[in-house]
């Protein structure tokens, strides 16, 4: 049985994972209107893993009980002055979330609550990969400037991140 406390940090999580979703469309569209197809589509699975996120939450609650209460996700953004500012925002973004993660780890282990501590370990080395992944793109886009070039070979490079998963016990 999870407290109330616990069981409102993770409905609020829930629905920040369905905002990252949000965002992440939002950031699609966007450079989908570009002409950059293939950074589109990296946003489009980035988008897709979100969902995830938010649905390794949501069962881990029904498992344990507890009541989910999902709420109204906010509107994201709608442009971006230019692709790598977009991705720089995704860099923020995943940033806000670690520390959301964090928090509720601190609460999992304030609260006792062995089991949210655990599967939120998972969440935790999550973040790691996330933040590196997006940083990753932001330091190449970087080096390649205002070279078309440059963004060319970016988004062809991006076209191929696969469709993401989740397997059931959480690797
Ligand atoms: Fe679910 Fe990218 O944080």
């Amino acid at each position: 049985m999870m407290n109330e406390k616990m069981v409102a940090a993770l409905n609020q999580q829930i629905n920040e994972e369905y905002y990252s979703s949000y965002i992440y469309l939002a950031m699609a569209a966007y450079l989908d209107d570009s002409d950059l197809d293939g950074m589109g589509h990296w946003m489009r699975m980035q988008a897709q893993e979100e969902y995830l996120h938010a649905m390794k939450i949501f069962d881990f609650m029904v498992e344990r009980g507890a009541r989910i209460k999902l709420s109204a996700v906010a509107e994201p953004p709608f442009e971006w002055e230019t692709p790598l500012a977009a991705f720089e925002a995704a860099l923020d973004h995943e940033r806000y979330m670690t520390d959301n993660i964090n928090k509720l780890v601190d609460l999992a282990i304030s609260e006792r609550d062995h089991a949210t501590n655990n599967i939120m370990q998972w969440y935790v080395s999550e973040q790691v990969e996330e933040e590196a992944n997006v940083e990753g793109i932001v330091k190449k886009m970087k080096m390649m400037g205002d070279s078309g070039q440059g963004l060319f070979l970016m988004d062809r490079e991006l076209a191929s991140r696969p469709v993401p998963t989740i397997v059931a016990d959480g690797q």
